[in-house]
């Protein structure tokens, strides 16, 4: 089959923690707002000078005011409030770029992720029914949500943060530097082992962390499917072992976080007492050096500030490196995605036909969801304009896979279908769309209110119309019975109705959109025999003149086609109307007999 590789990995190994071909994708969300970037950029430039200046503030105010014994102590104190006034200036400087910067850098992050989002669900919607079934929901969910997040992250504290951290060291080195490259010197002692320590935390923390999105993953995955499947577990009293699975997969959720946690609480800790030790170096030497009057007492102060500043940045760089690194296998996964082909390919020169003026043809059809597993064997079929058709047949006999081929959500291998003797292939996927009206096997109903579930937010369908579609379908007299009527509201999943009124409420949807083609799939729960006489009464309506196929699971509902098709095994078996097909006594009879005997005949 042609779709490619429609599966989305879950949790796969990272194998490369900076990839530049991903990065550089990555940046190219970052383009419409290049000018924020560069102004967010520019200002931790600021901000990094802001941070070296402090402490030569220090230095300064020592060594021309605190520590001078050769002028006034009036003057001292002059020189000494200007300083602390300078000081000051910078501490407001600081706090309002470092407020201007956090929250350009967060918009920029908000904006691209808005457009991931939308760039995420965009191509979702032109994605084949293949893929949904190939990609859990869960996982499809985390895409959109938690791998967006993780970017959100990369480019707010990540990709900014790091020239800012960088900024901040050249910045503090080279102060140092300058003021005493032996006490310099001193301090970068202690780099190699701070370099170690980062490089054992780096490694360490990128398994835990891939620990913990994987254990997340398989918790998030079974949550979801036991709140789904609510009413089975209680059903079946799978309470216990439901439950058990969860505090599994909890325990092993929460372990591989405090692992994590573990490595943190080491790291942190470690690189303060490296700071620390490296304090002490300066105090010890820089000391020494002030005695022997090598170093004002005001360099020193700065030394000790500069020494004390100069881990932080280092300390962060080896988390930012954590980030970058889960942001790499987030946007993989996204790319990925984003990469994936939709399944149901458009051509180029897709045609805009106007209404169907002789027939719907299936020449010679055949179909398989897996490679040569056929469901459909050589369907030959034609639906005349105006024609109603029956499909009836056991269960697993295709007729739904049949009538989803003709709104392409699925491509036929072999043979062709056909509108007016054009392939369906050749037309324009929406214009194909909009001329059939389907009403599924199991009626999906969205939040919202009855209303929306008829007109599905559509403004071209007027008030008029949908009152007029309810009251064909017969839905009118169970909406009016509402306690809102057509703005009540309804729950996820239309919990609340029951499965005739649902039917009757997808009717209503389908006639809403006046299509030429009408397309049932009839629900195979029972129904009442009340709701039964209401469908069929609708669907009598309905019928009339519009080109339709019916799949029914209740002969009776079927008693006003102009033609029965019986389906069997992905074969046509039999066809004709109801008369003939008796007459015959073949398999029709059989599931006719079987029906009436008060027996099911899937
Ligand atoms: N998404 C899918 N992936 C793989 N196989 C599928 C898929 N959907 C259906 N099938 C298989 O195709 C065959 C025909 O299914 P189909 O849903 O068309 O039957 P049906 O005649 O509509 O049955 P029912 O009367 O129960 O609705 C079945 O064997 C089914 O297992
Ligand atoms: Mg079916």
């Amino acid at each position: 089959m042609s779709w490619g590789d429609p599966v989305i990995p879950e949790e796969e190994v990272i194998s490369k923690s900076l990839d530049w071909t991903l990065m550089r994708r990555l940046l190219r969300y970052l383009k419409p707002y290049r000018v924020a970037v560069l102004f967010s950029i520019v200002l931790l430039f600021l901000l990094s000078g802001l941070g070296i200046v402090g402490p030569f503030i220090t230095k300064l105010a020592i060594d021309r005011a605190i520590a001078v014994e050769t002028i006034t102590d009036a003057e001292r104190m002059r020189i000494l409030t200007r300083f602390s006034l300078l000081y000051l200036l910078v501490l407001v400087l600081e706090f309002g770029i470092r407020y201007a910067q956090t929250y350009i850098t967060q918009l920029v992050g908000q904006k691209v992720m808005f457009d991931l989002r939308t760039e995420i669900f965009r191509h979702l919607q032109k994605m084949s029914l293949h893929f949904f079934h190939k990609n859990p929901v869960g996982r499809l969910m985390t895409r959109v949500t938690g791998d967006v997040e993780v970017l959100n992250e990369l480019f707010t504290s990540g990709v900014v943060q790091i020239f800012g951290d960088l900024f901040l060291l050249i910045g503090i080195v080279t102060a140092m530097l300058l003021l005493n490259a032996k006490l310099a010197l001193v301090v970068f002692t202690v780099l190699p082992v701070i370099f170690f320590a980062s490089m054992l935390f780096r490694a360490k923390v990128r398994d835990s962390y891939r620990n913990v999105r994987t254990r997340l993953a398989r918790l998030n995955s079974h949550l979801q499917e036991s709140i789904t499947g609510m009413n089975v577990i209680q059903l079946f009293g799978a309470e216990k072992r439901s439950f058990d699975q969860f505090d599994d997969a909890n325990a092993l959720h929460r372990d591989a976080h405090l692992q994590s946690v573990h490595y943190y609480a080491v790291f942190f800790p470690v690189v303060e007492l490296i700071g620390a030790i490296a304090t002490a170096l300066i105090v010890w030497y820089g000391g020494g050096a002030v005695v022997q009057d090598a170093l004002t007492f005001g360099a020193l102060a700065a030394f000790i500030q500069y020494t004390a500043s100069f881990f932080r940045p280092i300390r962060d760089l080896s988390e930012k490196y954590n980030v970058l690194q889960s942001a790499m296998a987030s946007s993989e996964r996204i790319f990925h995605l984003l990469d994936t082909k939709p399944g149901i390919p458009v051509a180029a020169d897709a045609r805009e036909p106007g209404p169907l003026s002789r027939a719907i043809t299936f020449e010679n059809v055949w179909f398989a969801y897996n490679d040569e597993e056929w469901v459909l064997k050589g369907i030959d079929l034609t639906v005349r304009q105006g024609e109603s058709v029956a499909l009836v047949g056991a269960t697993g006999s295709g007729k739904s896979t049949l009538v989803t081929l003709l709104g392409r959500f699925y491509d036929v291998q072999k043979g062709a279908i056909r509108l007016d003797g054009t392939d369906i292939r050749e037309l324009a996927l929406g214009n194909l769309r909009r001329r059939i009206g389907t009403v599924l096997q199991d009626v999906f109903l969205f939040s919202g209110t009855i209303d929306y579930n008829i007109r599905l937010g559509d403004s071209a369908i007027t008030e008029e119309r949908m009152l007029e579609a309810a009251q064909v379908a017969n839905a009118d007299a169970f909406i009016g019975r509402l306690e809102n009527g057509y703005a009540e509201p309804v729950r996820e999943r239309g919990a609340g109705l029951s499965t005739g009124e649902k039917q009757l409420l997808a009717f209503s949807r389908a006639l809403a959109f006046d299509p030429e083609i009408f397309i049932l799939d009839e629900a195979t729960s029972n129904i009442d025999s009340e709701t039964e006489s209401l469908i069929q009464d609708a669907l009598e309506r309905i019928l009339i003149g519009r080109t339709s196929l019916v799949i029914a699971h209740r002969l009776s509902t079927i008693q006003h086609v102009d033609r029965i098709i019986v389906l069997h095994h992905g074969e046509i078996r039999e066809e004709g109307t109801h008369e003939e097909l008796m007459r015959e006594g073949g398999l029709y009879k059989k599931l006719y007999d079987l029906e009436y005997d008060g027996k099911r005949w899937e």
